[in-house]
Protein backbone atom coordinates (compact mmCIF):
# COMPACT_ATOMS: atom_id res chain seq x y z
CA UNK A 1 0.00 0.00 0.00
CA UNK A 2 1.29 3.44 -0.97
CA UNK A 3 1.68 5.01 2.44
CA UNK A 4 3.08 8.37 0.92
CA UNK A 5 1.96 11.48 2.38
CA UNK A 6 0.75 14.36 -0.06
CA UNK A 7 3.25 17.70 -0.48
CA UNK A 8 0.63 19.88 -0.45
CA UNK A 9 -1.30 18.60 2.17
CA UNK A 10 1.92 18.81 4.64
CA UNK A 11 2.23 22.11 3.73
CA UNK A 12 -1.07 23.22 4.02
CA UNK A 13 -1.17 21.84 7.60
CA UNK A 14 1.84 23.87 9.24
CA UNK A 15 -0.23 26.87 9.72
CA UNK A 16 -3.58 25.03 11.42
CA UNK A 17 -1.37 22.52 13.50
CA UNK A 18 0.77 25.71 14.76
CA UNK A 19 -2.56 27.24 16.24
CA UNK A 20 -3.24 23.85 17.59
CA UNK A 21 -0.29 23.30 19.48
CA UNK A 22 -0.19 23.38 22.91
CA UNK A 23 2.62 25.19 25.15
CA UNK A 24 3.19 22.33 27.28
CA UNK A 25 6.75 22.37 25.54
CA UNK A 26 7.74 25.69 26.08
CA UNK A 27 6.59 26.13 29.68
CA UNK A 28 8.94 22.88 30.68
CA UNK A 29 11.77 23.99 28.78
CA UNK A 30 11.31 27.78 30.70
CA UNK A 31 10.80 26.50 33.96
CA UNK A 32 13.67 24.00 33.39
CA UNK A 33 15.90 26.75 31.69
CA UNK A 34 16.59 23.94 28.94
CA UNK A 35 16.89 26.91 26.30
CA UNK A 36 21.27 26.83 26.48
CA UNK A 37 22.72 24.52 24.02
CA UNK A 38 19.42 22.80 23.52
CA UNK A 39 19.67 20.24 20.68
CA UNK A 40 16.48 18.67 18.76
CA UNK A 41 15.69 15.77 16.44
CA UNK A 42 12.56 15.61 15.10
CA UNK A 43 11.40 12.02 13.99
CA UNK A 44 9.11 11.84 11.04
CA UNK A 45 9.21 15.88 10.54
CA UNK A 46 7.72 15.68 6.62
CA UNK A 47 8.21 19.50 5.91
CA UNK A 48 9.77 20.64 8.64
CA UNK A 49 6.43 21.95 10.61
CA UNK A 50 7.79 21.37 13.70
CA UNK A 51 11.21 23.09 13.66
CA UNK A 52 8.63 25.88 11.65
CA UNK A 53 7.04 25.66 15.29
CA UNK A 54 9.62 26.02 17.97
CA UNK A 55 11.76 28.60 16.13
CA UNK A 56 8.35 31.14 16.50
CA UNK A 57 8.63 30.27 19.92
CA UNK A 58 11.82 31.85 20.33
CA UNK A 59 13.57 28.26 20.77
CA UNK A 60 16.74 28.29 18.64
CA UNK A 61 18.15 24.51 18.84
CA UNK A 62 21.98 24.84 18.53
CA UNK A 63 21.90 21.63 16.42
CA UNK A 64 18.28 20.22 14.36
CA UNK A 65 18.33 16.89 13.18
CA UNK A 66 15.27 16.48 11.05
CA UNK A 67 14.51 12.43 10.23
CA UNK A 68 11.97 11.18 7.35
CA UNK A 69 11.71 8.66 4.93
CA UNK A 70 10.18 10.75 2.09
CA UNK A 71 12.84 12.81 0.56
CA UNK A 72 9.90 14.79 -1.76
CA UNK A 73 8.69 16.28 1.84
CA UNK A 74 12.35 16.62 3.02
CA UNK A 75 13.12 18.60 -0.33
CA UNK A 76 10.38 21.70 1.18
CA UNK A 77 12.05 22.07 4.15
CA UNK A 78 14.07 25.26 2.89
CA UNK A 79 11.39 26.50 1.27
CA UNK A 80 8.84 26.54 4.04
CA UNK A 81 11.82 27.68 6.42
CA UNK A 82 12.56 30.77 4.21
CA UNK A 83 8.76 31.44 3.48
CA UNK A 84 7.90 31.69 6.90
CA UNK A 85 11.10 33.47 8.48
CA UNK A 86 12.17 35.90 5.37
CA UNK A 87 14.25 39.27 6.98
CA UNK A 88 13.89 37.46 10.28
CA UNK A 89 16.65 34.40 9.39
CA UNK A 90 19.59 33.76 7.06
CA UNK A 91 18.62 30.27 6.00
CA UNK A 92 21.88 29.11 3.45
CA UNK A 93 21.98 25.48 2.45
CA UNK A 94 25.28 23.30 1.75
CA UNK A 95 24.94 22.93 -2.68
CA UNK A 96 25.80 18.77 -1.95
CA UNK A 97 23.34 18.08 0.37
CA UNK A 98 20.12 18.98 2.08
CA UNK A 99 21.91 20.29 5.46
CA UNK A 100 21.00 24.15 6.40
CA UNK A 101 22.72 27.00 8.74
CA UNK A 102 19.64 28.77 10.16
CA UNK A 103 21.61 32.61 11.15
CA UNK A 104 19.83 34.88 13.35
CA UNK A 105 20.77 38.49 12.92
CA UNK A 106 23.56 38.53 15.95
CA UNK A 107 25.29 35.71 13.64
CA UNK A 108 23.67 32.89 15.96
CA UNK A 109 23.74 29.50 14.09
CA UNK A 110 21.24 26.51 14.24
CA UNK A 111 22.92 24.03 11.83
CA UNK A 112 20.14 21.84 10.62
CA UNK A 113 20.97 18.32 9.49
CA UNK A 114 18.35 16.98 7.48
CA UNK A 115 18.84 12.95 7.13
CA UNK A 116 16.39 10.75 4.99
CA UNK A 117 16.32 7.36 7.51
CA UNK A 118 13.60 5.13 8.34
CA UNK A 119 13.05 6.96 11.84
CA UNK A 120 13.01 2.90 13.43
CA UNK A 121 15.99 1.97 12.50
CA UNK A 122 17.48 5.95 13.05
CA UNK A 123 20.20 5.58 16.19
CA UNK A 124 20.92 9.20 17.76
CA UNK A 125 24.24 9.40 18.70
CA UNK A 126 23.76 12.73 20.00
CA UNK A 127 25.64 13.21 23.05
CA UNK A 128 24.54 16.70 24.28
CA UNK A 129 20.68 16.39 25.99
CA UNK A 130 18.35 17.12 22.90
CA UNK A 131 14.36 17.21 22.55
CA UNK A 132 13.42 14.39 20.47
CA UNK A 133 9.95 15.17 18.69
CA UNK A 134 7.39 13.37 16.67
CA UNK A 135 4.64 15.55 15.81
CA UNK A 136 1.63 14.08 14.02
CA UNK A 137 2.84 11.01 13.86
CA UNK A 138 2.20 8.82 16.87
CA UNK A 139 -1.23 7.71 15.87
CA UNK A 140 0.37 6.41 12.58
CA UNK A 141 2.55 4.43 14.38
CA UNK A 142 2.38 0.71 15.03
CA UNK A 143 2.93 -0.82 19.10
CA UNK A 144 6.49 -1.89 18.00
CA UNK A 145 7.48 1.54 16.48
CA UNK A 146 6.48 3.27 19.56
CA UNK A 147 7.38 0.97 21.96
CA UNK A 148 11.46 2.29 19.72
CA UNK A 149 10.20 5.66 20.24
CA UNK A 150 10.10 5.27 23.82
CA UNK A 151 13.22 3.79 23.72
CA UNK A 152 14.84 6.59 22.50
CA UNK A 153 14.65 8.65 26.23
CA UNK A 154 17.95 8.46 28.02
CA UNK A 155 18.83 10.03 31.23
CA UNK A 156 18.61 13.62 29.99
CA UNK A 157 16.32 13.50 26.88
CA UNK A 158 12.69 14.66 26.85
CA UNK A 159 10.55 12.79 24.41
CA UNK A 160 7.50 15.37 22.63
CA UNK A 161 4.81 13.77 20.65
CA UNK A 162 2.05 16.50 19.48
CA UNK A 163 -0.53 16.80 17.53
CA UNK A 164 -1.79 12.97 18.63
CA UNK A 165 -5.06 12.40 17.17
CA UNK A 166 -7.67 11.29 19.58
CA UNK A 167 -9.71 9.73 17.96
CA UNK A 168 -12.63 12.32 17.83
CA UNK A 169 -13.75 14.81 15.43
CA UNK A 170 -16.78 17.22 16.16
CA UNK A 171 -18.52 19.08 13.02
CA UNK A 172 -20.72 22.02 14.17
CA UNK A 173 -23.63 22.05 12.75
CA UNK A 174 -23.06 18.51 12.77
CA UNK A 175 -24.86 15.74 10.56
CA UNK A 176 -26.40 12.86 11.56
CA UNK A 177 -23.63 10.81 9.45
CA UNK A 178 -21.06 12.06 10.99
CA UNK A 179 -20.73 9.36 13.73
CA UNK A 180 -20.65 6.62 10.57
CA UNK A 181 -18.27 8.41 8.47
CA UNK A 182 -15.82 8.70 11.67
CA UNK A 183 -16.27 4.64 12.64
CA UNK A 184 -14.87 4.05 8.86
CA UNK A 185 -12.06 6.79 8.93
CA UNK A 186 -10.91 5.19 12.43
CA UNK A 187 -10.87 2.33 10.90
CA UNK A 188 -8.30 4.00 8.17
CA UNK A 189 -6.07 5.69 10.27
CA UNK A 190 -5.03 1.82 11.95
CA UNK A 191 -3.92 0.80 7.89
CA UNK A 192 -0.11 1.06 7.92
CA UNK A 193 1.28 4.30 7.16
CA UNK A 194 4.74 3.61 7.39
CA UNK A 195 5.38 1.71 10.05
CA UNK A 196 3.16 -1.33 9.88
CA UNK A 197 -0.06 -1.70 11.45
CA UNK A 198 -1.09 1.78 13.14
CA UNK A 199 -2.30 1.84 16.51
CA UNK A 200 -4.61 5.21 15.25
CA UNK A 201 -6.33 6.83 18.41
CA UNK A 202 -5.26 4.27 20.19
CA UNK A 203 -1.76 5.23 20.69
CA UNK A 204 -2.24 7.78 23.37
CA UNK A 205 -3.80 5.20 25.93
CA UNK A 206 -0.91 2.83 24.67
CA UNK A 207 1.83 5.51 25.15
CA UNK A 208 0.31 6.29 28.93
CA UNK A 209 0.54 2.61 29.61
CA UNK A 210 4.17 2.25 28.60
CA UNK A 211 4.71 5.39 30.27
CA UNK A 212 4.00 4.25 33.71
CA UNK A 213 5.40 0.54 33.13
CA UNK A 214 8.71 2.75 32.00
CA UNK A 215 8.45 5.06 34.97
CA UNK A 216 8.73 8.25 32.72
CA UNK A 217 6.95 11.12 34.00
CA UNK A 218 4.19 12.13 31.39
CA UNK A 219 2.32 15.49 30.85
CA UNK A 220 -1.03 15.78 28.82
CA UNK A 221 -2.40 19.08 26.87
CA UNK A 222 -5.25 19.70 24.63
CA UNK A 223 -4.07 20.28 21.72
CA UNK A 224 -7.09 20.84 18.49
CA UNK A 225 -7.58 22.27 15.07
CA UNK A 226 -10.64 24.40 15.83
CA UNK A 227 -11.21 26.11 12.26
CA UNK A 228 -14.12 27.71 11.20
CA UNK A 229 -14.98 28.52 6.92
CA UNK A 230 -13.78 32.21 7.99
CA UNK A 231 -11.46 32.78 5.31
CA UNK A 232 -10.41 31.68 1.75
CA UNK A 233 -7.72 29.46 2.96
CA UNK A 234 -9.86 28.08 5.71
CA UNK A 235 -12.13 26.91 3.19
CA UNK A 236 -9.71 25.53 0.81
CA UNK A 237 -8.30 23.64 3.93
CA UNK A 238 -11.70 22.39 4.85
CA UNK A 239 -12.38 21.62 1.91
CA UNK A 240 -9.12 19.32 1.19
CA UNK A 241 -10.23 17.87 4.55
CA UNK A 242 -12.86 16.26 3.52
CA UNK A 243 -12.12 15.43 -0.04
CA UNK A 244 -9.16 13.62 1.62
CA UNK A 245 -11.42 11.49 3.80
CA UNK A 246 -13.86 10.72 1.12
CA UNK A 247 -11.02 9.40 -1.03
CA UNK A 248 -9.18 7.56 1.53
CA UNK A 249 -12.73 5.58 2.50
CA UNK A 250 -13.64 5.37 -0.64
CA UNK A 251 -12.63 1.78 -1.29
CA UNK A 252 -13.02 0.60 1.99
CA UNK A 253 -14.66 -3.10 2.55
CA UNK A 254 -18.23 -2.14 3.95
CA UNK A 255 -18.73 1.22 3.40
CA UNK A 256 -21.46 2.60 2.22
CA UNK A 257 -20.68 4.68 -0.64
CA UNK A 258 -23.98 6.44 -0.90
CA UNK A 259 -24.08 7.82 2.55
CA UNK A 260 -20.52 8.56 2.38
CA UNK A 261 -20.77 10.64 -0.80
CA UNK A 262 -24.04 12.22 0.59
CA UNK A 263 -21.89 13.38 3.28
CA UNK A 264 -19.21 14.71 1.57
CA UNK A 265 -21.55 16.45 -1.01
CA UNK A 266 -23.12 18.16 2.69
CA UNK A 267 -20.21 19.01 4.03
CA UNK A 268 -18.61 20.49 0.55
CA UNK A 269 -22.05 22.80 0.35
CA UNK A 270 -22.13 23.57 4.09
CA UNK A 271 -18.22 24.83 3.67
CA UNK A 272 -19.19 26.63 0.44
CA UNK A 273 -22.59 28.52 1.51
CA UNK A 274 -23.18 28.41 5.43
CA UNK A 275 -20.88 28.68 8.42
CA UNK A 276 -19.63 25.29 9.90
CA UNK A 277 -16.81 24.53 12.23
CA UNK A 278 -14.89 21.70 12.74
CA UNK A 279 -12.57 20.60 16.26
CA UNK A 280 -10.36 17.94 15.67
CA UNK A 281 -9.08 16.36 19.06
CA UNK A 282 -5.32 15.97 19.38
CA UNK A 283 -3.58 15.49 22.60
CA UNK A 284 0.21 16.89 23.34
CA UNK A 285 2.60 14.05 25.37
CA UNK A 286 5.58 15.19 26.90
CA UNK A 287 7.85 11.99 28.61
CA UNK A 288 11.13 12.38 30.72
CA UNK A 289 12.44 10.56 33.30
CA UNK A 290 11.93 10.72 37.06
C1 LIG B 1 1.39 13.16 9.16
S1 LIG B 1 3.02 13.37 8.61
C2 LIG B 1 3.64 14.48 9.84
C3 LIG B 1 4.76 15.33 9.32
C4 LIG B 1 5.30 16.40 10.29
N1 LIG B 1 5.83 15.84 11.50
C5 LIG B 1 4.26 17.42 10.60
O1 LIG B 1 3.93 17.62 11.77
O2 LIG B 1 3.77 18.06 9.64
C6 LIG B 1 3.82 11.85 9.01
C7 LIG B 1 5.26 11.78 8.54
O3 LIG B 1 5.82 10.53 8.91
C8 LIG B 1 6.72 10.12 7.88
N2 LIG B 1 6.96 8.67 8.04
C9 LIG B 1 6.05 7.67 7.96
N3 LIG B 1 6.65 6.50 8.20
C10 LIG B 1 7.98 6.76 8.41
C11 LIG B 1 9.11 5.96 8.73
N4 LIG B 1 8.99 4.64 8.88
N5 LIG B 1 10.30 6.57 8.91
C12 LIG B 1 10.43 7.92 8.77
N6 LIG B 1 9.39 8.73 8.48
C13 LIG B 1 8.17 8.16 8.31
C14 LIG B 1 6.00 10.52 6.62
O4 LIG B 1 6.88 10.59 5.51
C15 LIG B 1 5.43 11.87 7.02
O5 LIG B 1 6.32 12.91 6.75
Amino acid sequence: MDSKFSRSWINMRIHYDNMARSRILTEFIEKNDLYKNYHMIDMCTGSGSFLIWALKQGLFPNRAILVDNDINLLKSIKSNLRQNFKNIYAIKSNNNNLDLTISDKSQQNSNVSIVKENCDTYEINDTQPHIISYSAAIDLMSKSSIDICLSKIKRENILFLSLCFDGKVKWKPSHPYDKYIMSYFNKHQSYDKGFGKALGYKSIDYVKKKAKELEYKIKIADSPWIIQNESSDDIIFLKRYVSDIKKSLFHMDGIDRSMLRHWYNHKIDSISNKIIKVQVGHKDLLLYKK
